[in-house]
């Protein structure tokens, strides 16, 4: 098996990311460099991520955050084997930003251009970070998504279900804004519940939980955590306790149902994995419990260590690794895409 060592990049969203990865196979690879620059002060303010202000950090940023990681792993940009970016799906201006940039590196180094879907870097990430076969049932929870698929290979997309409303990290970071509390809502909700939250004080309704397939939806949730603040005398750790325990109970319940239609897809399959990818799948609390759910299930649990599963370069490195393998290249013309389903990557 050949080893590769690809340069990554990241700009879908609010952070500039540039990684070194080496690997082959199933992995997993050896991330030699991971930088990140979060541009959560310049977004701070508005109390969300501006498209506009996002595109112009990641031009001023990317250069420098490259140059950074190809410093710290100690690699010439002469001596990688091939350069990926994020080509989509995210806010295109950053997008274009992240792609342009990998596309006149690629063209300088005289190396191949990797154009990676965002979703399947987040879907490939267990694979760089413990090695794992292929198929796996996938719950992607992220800020723009809310998925569970089927993974045959890289490109091989099964849907079970995605959400008909909000994504699981808007629908956190909604709640935050609800209770007052910054940009990314995600962790700031986990801190709170952490701090002896009482789970049961708020009755928080379950969407389409026990429901025929596997689709998601956060709506409604959102909407009764609106009218739970409307109370003067609100408790906010009890409020996010509350609030998380209800995504907790969702994500088990439509996962259940996942289970099910990974297993008469894949029967052949004797000791399946359950992978968590994307912010969501950062949060202590909902990793131990879809853990506990998953073994209970017979599923094997993997999900990467917190800082991979929020935005980060090194899986874009990563799903660059797994499509060179594959001789998948792209020309030095692949247009960037604000929209790009999973089923089509
Ligand atoms: O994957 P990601 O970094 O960006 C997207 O591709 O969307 O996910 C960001 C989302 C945000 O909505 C953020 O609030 C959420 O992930 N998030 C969390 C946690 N950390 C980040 N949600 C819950 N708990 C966390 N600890
Ligand atoms: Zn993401």
């Amino acid at each position: 098996m050949r080893a590769w060592t690809v340069l990554g990049i990241e700009t879908s969203c609010d952070e500039t990311a540039a990684a070194l990865v080496r690997g082959g196979g199933s992995g997993p690879g050896e991330i030699l460099s991971n930088v990140i620059f979060s541009q959560l002060d310049e977004h701070r303010p508005y109390g969300g991520v501006v498209p506009e202000i996002a595109a112009r950090a990641h031009v001023e940023m990317l250069d420098g955050i490259v140059e950074q990681a190809l410093a710290r792993a100690r690699v010439k940009l002469g001596e990688v084997d091939a350069v990926a970016a994020t080509a989509g799906p995210g806010l295109i201006g950053g997008v274009m930003v992240g792609l342009v940039t990998a596309k006149a590196l690629a063209l300088a180094a005289g190396k191949p251009l990797i154009a990676v879907n965002h979703l399947e870097a987040h879907g490939l990430s267990a694979r760089l970070c413990e090695g794992l076969e292929f198929p796996f049932l996938l719950l992607l929870v992220s800020g723009g998504h809310c998925q569970l698929l089927g993974v045959e290979g890289v490109g091989r997309f099964r849907l079970y279900g995605t959400t008909i409303d909000d994504a699981a990290g808007e629908a956190f970071d909604k709640t935050a804004k609800l209770l007052g509390l910054a940009y990314p809502g995600g962790p700031r909700i986990e801190a709170l519940a952490r701090e002896e939250g009482n789970p049961k004080r708020y009755a928080l309704p379950r969407p389409l939980r026990g429901r025929e397939g596997a689709d998601f939806s956060f709506s409604g949730l959102k909407t009764a955590v609106r009218q739970v603040t409307l109370d003067a005398d609100v408790q906010a750790a009890d409020l996010a306790a509350s609030f998380q325990a209800a995504v907790i109970d969702i994500l088990r319940d439509r996962t259940f149902a996942a289970m099910a239609m990974f297993a008469r897809d894949f029967p052949q399959t004797l000791s399946p994995a359950f992978v968590m990818a994307g912010g969501v799948a950062a949060n202590g609390a909902i990793r131990s419990a879809l853990g506990a759910f998953a073994t209970a299930q017979g599923f094997d649990m993997k999900v990467p260590p917190p800082g991979l599963c929020t935005d980060n370069a090194a899986m874009v490195a990563w799903a660059g690794i797994e499509r060179a393998q594959l001789g998948l290249f792209d020309p030095l013309n692949v247009a960037a895409r604000a929209r790009w389903p999973l089923e089509t990557a």
